[in-house]
């Protein structure tokens, strides 16, 4: 086995080049790395684009795209003679119902409006705007040094915007604070969260801020190594990074570059489990303590961001760690928010972090319809009451209510829309995404799932009785992130639609 069992880092990559599992194919990937067959089959089940790989439509079941219609398109489809996948959030929300073709290009069957913020130089990512091509930020960086850089990155409030609203700068002094030399960052763009597709935006129309953001982190944290784990059905996404990665050469030619596709697996978006799926295993979430800024990637140090938290890097370092800072509300900077459902021209919006929803819906051309409740950031925020309208989307003032800001993929839903329907789609998600792992999880999603299927089915509210203490046992006894809220889109939608509980007509 090489250094660091980087062969076994291949098995995944292998595998999809050889089709997908088979007795063959593993067999062949075994002999070329020297991995048992038995841990290939293990790795290689756990993934959708290597365990079903073949050539059919794959239909997206998010929340937005059922909102949509996407069962009778399904329908459609396949009356049409086509063989159509459903598959969990394909991050095409503004789309919906969002469609891959049998050669994973996106397919548009709506001609729905989209939208994004119009072009703003004042704007930190300027989604809209002229490409910059000049990395400044990152000569500016070097001629700061670490601390100088640092400090800036500290006094702009950075967050990380991939769910968690961490600190930046406090995992970039972790890993700089590490004894140990060999350290990596990793760029997490495995965007999956039903509701989200905001990265996607970013990696298609300012992929050299992504690039640029890294290659300040790795030169602060002198890491050498970057990685960027991108979603495998991002394949324009990829295309356009691949692009930027080449007109970038000699400007980062002092890192090495490695882009890693995903294999279809929502939960690889956790950090641990990217790192293990990185390492060629199943993405089964680790432990933590120790965090990745102590042991990561390969067992080192490893400073892990979103896409988005890269891409804010470079205007903080050009314009300062204070400029930055005001452009927030009552917590720093801007924020990109996507937004569907019923809205008129959904879309991703950068606005000021801390706008309300009716700020963010009139960005986005207006309610359609008339607004009963809203998912504020991803499946695992739940749902909110229309009246909380006017509360700041941004990390503490949700919390605060109980929800979260998450990845900010906001979903608006009006009176049409059955809101116990809802529930039952995001606990599909849950079940259908988590590792299997921890049992609070893996039977807990199965579970609550069920006792919605059967309360729809039934009209009888009795059915569930035991659901509280399911979410509980959840929330106490998972090891990530996804079994921990996986039951809050049946408990939000409990406390504050109880009428969408109520005895009903049989289904
Ligand atoms: C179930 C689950 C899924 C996640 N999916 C993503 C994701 O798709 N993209 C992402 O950047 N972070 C995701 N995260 C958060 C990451 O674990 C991690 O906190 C983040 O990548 C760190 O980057 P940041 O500091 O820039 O936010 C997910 C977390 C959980 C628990
Ligand atoms: S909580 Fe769920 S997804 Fe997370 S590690 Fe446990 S089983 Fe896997």
């Amino acid at each position: 086995m090489l250094k660091h069992g980087v062969n076994r880092e291949r098995v995944l990559a292998l595998l999809e080049e050889e089709g997908g599992v088979s007795e063959e194919s593993v067999r062949k990937v075994s002999r070329e790395t020297g991995v048992p067959e038995a841990d290939i089959w293990g790795a290689g089940l756990f993934y959708t684009l290597i365990n079903r790989p073949g050539k059919r439509v794959r239909v997206c079941d998010g929340l937005t795209c059922q909102m949509a219609g996407a069962d009778e398109l399904t329908d459609r489809l396949r009356a049409e003679g086509k063989e159509c996948e459903r598959v969990s959030c394909l991050g095409q929300c503004d789309r919906a119902p969002a469609t891959l073709d049998e050669s994973m290009a996106l397919v548009t069957y709506e001609g729905r409006k989209r939208g994004v913020t119009p072009d703003d130089p004042e704007l930190p990512m300027n989604l809209a705007g002229a490409v910059d091509r000049s990395y400044s930020a990152l000569e500016k960086a070097r001629a700061l040094g670490p601390d100088g850089t640092l400090d800036e990155i500290a006094a702009s409030g950075l967050q990380g915007r991939g769910g968690a609203g961490f600190p930046a700068h406090v995992k970039w002094r972790g890993v700089r604070s590490q004894a140990e030399t060999e350290r990596y960052v990793v760029c997490n763009a495995d965007e999956g969260e039903p509701g989200t597709f905001k990265d996607r935006e970013v990696l298609l129309r300012q992929p050299h801020e992504v690039l640029e953001g890294l290659a300040v982190a790795a030169a602060t944290v002198e890491a050498g190594d970057i990685y960027i784990y991108i979603r495998g059905e991002f394949t324009d996404e990829r295309r356009a990074l691949d692009r930027a990665i080449e007109e970038s050469r000699e400007a980062l030619s002092a890192f090495r570059l490695h882009v890693v596709t995903g294999h279809g697996a929502y939960i690889c978006g956790e950090e641990m489990a990217l790192l293990e799926s990185l390492e060629g295993k199943r993405g089964m979430p680790r432990l933590k303590p120790p965090f990745p800024t102590e042991s990561g990637f390969r067992g080192k140090p490893t400073l892990m961001h979103n896409v988005e938290t890269a891409a804010c890097v470079p205007a903080i370092v050009r314009r300062g760690g204070a400029w930055f800072h005001a452009l927030g509300r009552e917590e720093p900077g801007t924020k990109l928010y996507c937004i569907s459902g019923d809205v008129q021209t959904p879309g991703v919006y950068e606005l000021p972090l801390g706008v309300t929803l009716d700020e963010l819906v009139d960005a986005a051309g207006g309610y359609e319809g008339t607004p009963v409740a809203f998912s504020p950031g991803g499946a695992s925020s739940g749902f909110l009451p229309i009246d909380r309208r006017d509360v700041p989307l941004d990390y503490k003032s949700l919390a605060e209510q109980g929800s979260m800001l998450g990845s900010a993929g906001v979903v608006v839903l009006n009176d049409k829309v059955d809101i116990a329907q809802a529930v039952a789609w995001q606990l599909e998600f849950f079940e259908r995404e988590s590792c299997g792992q921890c049992a609070p999880c893996r039977i807990g999603t199965r579970y609550l799932r069920r006792q919605v299927d059967g309360y729809m089915s039934s009209g009888d509210p009795s059915s569930l009785r035991l659901a509280d203490d399911v979410g509980w046992e959840m929330e106490e006894g998972s090891i990530c992130g996804l079994g921990m809220v996986a039951a809050k889109p049946l408990e939000s939608a409990r406390q504050h639609f109880p009428e969408a509980f109520k005895p009903r007509e049989r289904s």
